[in-house]
């Protein structure tokens, strides 16, 4: 098991962090290649490893996407992350766990480049109208609290056109495919994690709502026309805001109000 790539280092990110976070990367584990490090961090969570365990890696085998889709996950390109997490939350509210790492990816990657990074309802990094990165969250919960939650975020850096296989091509991009610049992974990722301890912070002392807020101030969803699929469903309307759960309220032409609570989302207008 290697500890580097050519612009992943551990070592580097372990000593950025250093005396800037309280819980983001206590421990950061690197895999060459793994199925999927939500996976694995799963079941080092389920073996009671510490909050703020990091798993990392340079390419996943079987990267898994929100409702059941795989992940493009190539060696030597993009950030594959997964963070343990132990909130003492409800099952509910674990939407804002997503949220959270939404806003904390957009500002990170805003910090590093110049790409004008916004969230499309619910989790995706978009810019000009394409993906550029994604988060999975997974929980393991008890009867009324979470026991733990693994945070996956994909962020597409280096990735060139050639890479996105079929139709991939078409609706996704990356860093380097936007701007036109490599860009070292290892400083976005120190980014990332910094700015999740920051959200995480404020979400323990705080709460949901200064998330809400900031996620609403970064997404390119709110006041948009859209179409929303839920399962077999399709609704049509104005997205209206989130509330502090996350939950989309559309605005459907009878005037109605609907919360949706997951979903893919096309921006009509
Ligand atoms: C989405 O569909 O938008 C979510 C994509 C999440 C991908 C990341 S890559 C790191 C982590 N490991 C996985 O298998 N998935 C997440």
């Amino acid at each position: 098991m290697k500890n580097e790539s050519p612009d992943m280092s551990i070592e580097e990110i372990k000593n950025s962090l250093s005396g800037h976070v309280s819980v983001m990367g206590k421990k950061i584990i690197f895999l060459e290649t793994v199925d999927s490090t939500n996976t694995r961090a799963m079941e080092l969570a389920g073996k009671g490893c510490e909050e703020g365990t990091v798993v990392i890696a340079d390419a996943q085998t079987g990267g898994k996407g929100r409702l059941g889709r795989k992940w493009l996950s190539p060696p030597g390109k993009n950030i594959y992350m997964s963070i343990v997490l132990k909130p003492y939350i409800s099952p509910r509210d674990a939407t804002v766990l997503t949220l959270m790492s939404a806003v904390s990816c957009a500002t990170a990657i805003k910090k590093c480049s110049s790409i004008p990074v916004t969230i499309k309802w619910p989790n995706d990094l978009m810019v000009s109208g394409r993906k550029l990165g994604g988060i999975l969250t997974e929980i393991k919960a008890d009867m009324d609290r979470i026991s733990y939650a693994i945070v996956g975020i994909g962020i597409n850096v280096n990735l060139d056109l050639m890479d996105m296989p079929g139709e991939i091509g078409s609706f996704a991009t990356s860093i380097k495919h936007h701007s036109g610049d490599l860009y070292p992974r290892t400083k976005i990722a120190v980014e990332i994690l910094k700015e999740m301890d920051k959200w995480y912070a404020v979400l323990l002392n705080i709460g949901k709502k200064p998330i809400a807020d900031e996620w609403m101030l970064l997404s390119s969803t709110i006041g948009r026309a859209v179409k929303v699929t839920v399962g077999g469903a399709v609704f049509t309307g104005i997205a209206g805001s989130i509330d502090e759960e996350g939950m989309l309220m559309l605005k459907l032409p009878d005037n109605s109000v609907k919360k949706i609570n997951a979903g893919d989302v096309v921006i009509l207008g």
